[in-house]
């Protein structure tokens, strides 16, 4: 797969063993993120990743920032996306099967380097069922079409 990789600066070192270890998976890797540790803003990233995602340029994306959360905030404003915060791998799993999430955000200050792998190789491996839960994440569609311009 390709995948869109972005973080802050508080996600740059959790961000490299990310992205060796996706490549170890045999997945290509596009870095959208922070390249330093001088301070910088989720947002910027959050949405770079999540319009590459929603444009259909990669297959999906994976963010880091401390919490996971701001980042996600930002990526889930993008129209098309489905972004996820996880720190355990049951509900990554859980939110590929059932909401078709379309980028996984995590943070480096609460997931160590081997859960946070547990954690994407499930998501990645997981599929999206369909069926009941195609009409719940088409309800998600409608909302933004309402609210989202
Ligand atoms: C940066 O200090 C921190 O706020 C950011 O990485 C993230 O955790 C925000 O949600």
């Amino acid at each position: 797969m390709k995948i869109a990789i972005g973080n802050d600066h508080v996600g740059i070192e959790l961000k490299a063993i990310t992205i060796e270890f996706l490549k170890s998976l045999g997945h290509e890797v596009v870095d959208y993120g922070a390249q330093t540790t001088e301070r910088t803003d989720y947002p910027i990233y959050g949405k770079k990743v999540g319009e590459e995602v929603a444009k259909g340029n990669v297959d999906c994306g994976i963010l880091i920032c401390g919490t996971g959360v701001g980042i996600s905030l930002a990526a889930n404003k993008v129209k098309g996306v489905r972004a996820v915060v996880c720190s355990e791998p049951y509900t990554a799993q859980l939110s590929k099967q059932h909401n078709n999430t379309n980028i996984l955000a995590f943070g480096s200050r609460v997931v160590g380097s081997e859960l946070a792998k547990m954690i994407i190789k499930t998501w990645l491996d997981a599929e999206f069922e369909g069926g009941r839960h195609a009409n719940r994440v088409n309800m998600l569609r409608e909302i933004e079409e309402a609210y989202l311009c």
